[in-house]
């Protein structure tokens, strides 16, 4: 069956590391058909608006999207562009990689982070001059939902999940977040422990190697997966996924890089990355298990962009890719 996959470059080296997974993906081929669609500032300065209802359209019909970057528009490309696939759950794996220089070398782990509420449910309001206030949304359903995600996620690869909370605070709501997480957790065969999320941001930095699955509230996720990306040596080598039930957005967790683009040095091992993710969420497993060992053994011996210390291009970078997932098949 052909899956359509809607692909929105955006801005900046968005336009160079997506075509660069694109080209990964047509190596692999099996049998998606790409629809392409524009986002971002330059789509803004034509048009009026950063996410045109094409775009929106074709990212609500496709099986998934691929998005590169927006530059000062990303807040009204990628968060519409989220709730457009109906995505609940913002997965983030952060490993180091052979090869790579990293503060910690034996970092390997996946934030699954709440993605629909929280502090970032929209809303704040101005009750009185110099006073503002904002509600903390936490339900008993987006709890469930993105801790059974990521208790399946663990029992399926035989990892343990943390839950990360500051309930001894936040009673009400970090409660009921950490109150349904365990309950969850008692539906599986998984080891499991919960940790306070200011504690746990000093044990991410000193002993990242004791955590696989971290289950966090949509604030400290964000906050905690941007802390573990410093250990692991840079932006460049940082995929996501935003998992719907029906459909998935995947897109790198760096942003446009204007002081690069243009240059042709932008590392595409995030793009790429976030291209497998696709494909396993689509079920295509061995595929993408094919192009992230490619990614590996070209982080473990190069070729390397700029910001791994390189001279590579984007270009030799995914060529490189390229060569070693069509040696990989069978
Ligand atoms: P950024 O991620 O674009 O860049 C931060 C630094 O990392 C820069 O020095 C850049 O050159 C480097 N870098 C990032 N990705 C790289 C790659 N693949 N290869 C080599 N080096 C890479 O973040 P910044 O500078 O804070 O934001 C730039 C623009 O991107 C802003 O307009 C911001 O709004 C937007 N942005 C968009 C996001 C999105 O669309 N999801 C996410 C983050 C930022
Ligand atoms: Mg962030």
């Amino acid at each position: 069956m052909t899956e359509k996959i809607a692909v929105i470059p955006g801005d900046g080296i968005g336009r160079e590391v997506v075509p660069a997974a694109r080209e990964v993906l047509e190596t692999v081929d099996p049998d998606f058909e790409f629809v392409a669609g524009e986002a971002g500032d330059a789509v803004r300065e034509q048009t009026g608006t950063a996410l045109p209802d094409e775009t929106r359209d074709l990212a609500a019909s496709a099986d998934a999207t691929l998005f590169g970057a927006a530059g000062e528009t990303a807040a009204d490309v990628v968060i519409p562009l989220r709730r457009t696939v109906g995505a609940f759950a913002n997965v983030r794996p952060v490993r180091a990689y052979p090869g790579v220089d990293a503060l910690q070398p034996e970092t390997d782990m996946v934030f699954v982070r709440e993605n629909t509420q929280g502090v970032y449910a929209g809303h704040e309001t101005d009750v009185a001059p110099g006073v503002r206030t904002l509600t903390r949304v936490i339900t008993e359903s987006a709890s469930e939902e993105i801790a059974r995600y990521a208790f399946e996620y663990a029992a399926e690869r035989g990892l343990d999940v943390t839950i990360a909370h500051k309930a001894n605070v936040m009673r009400r709501t970090d409660g009921l977040f950490l109150e349904t997480a365990e309950s969850v957790a008692g539906e599986f065969d998984v080891s499991y422990d919960d940790a306070l999320m200011d504690a746990l941001a000093m044990h991410l930095v000193q002993r990242p190697e004791d955590y696989d699955v971290v289950v966090c509230p949509n604030l400290a996720g964000d906050v905690l997966s941007d802390l573990a990306a410093g250990l692991v040596g840079g932006l460049g080598l940082l995929p996501s996924a935003n998992v719907g039930h029906e459909r998935g957005l995947f897109e790198p967790v760096h942003g446009s890089a204007p002081d690069i683009a243009g240059q042709g040095v932008a590392n595409p091992s995030a793009m790429i990355l976030s291209a497998a993710l696709l494909l396993e969420y689509l079920g295509h497993d061995a595929a993408g298990e094919r192009v992230r060992g490619a990614v590996e053994a070209t982080l473990a011996n190069g070729p390397h962009t700029p910001d791994l210390g390189g001279s590579a291009t984007t270009q030799d970078v995914t060529e490189a890719v390229v060569e070693r997932v069509e040696s990989d098949e069978n």
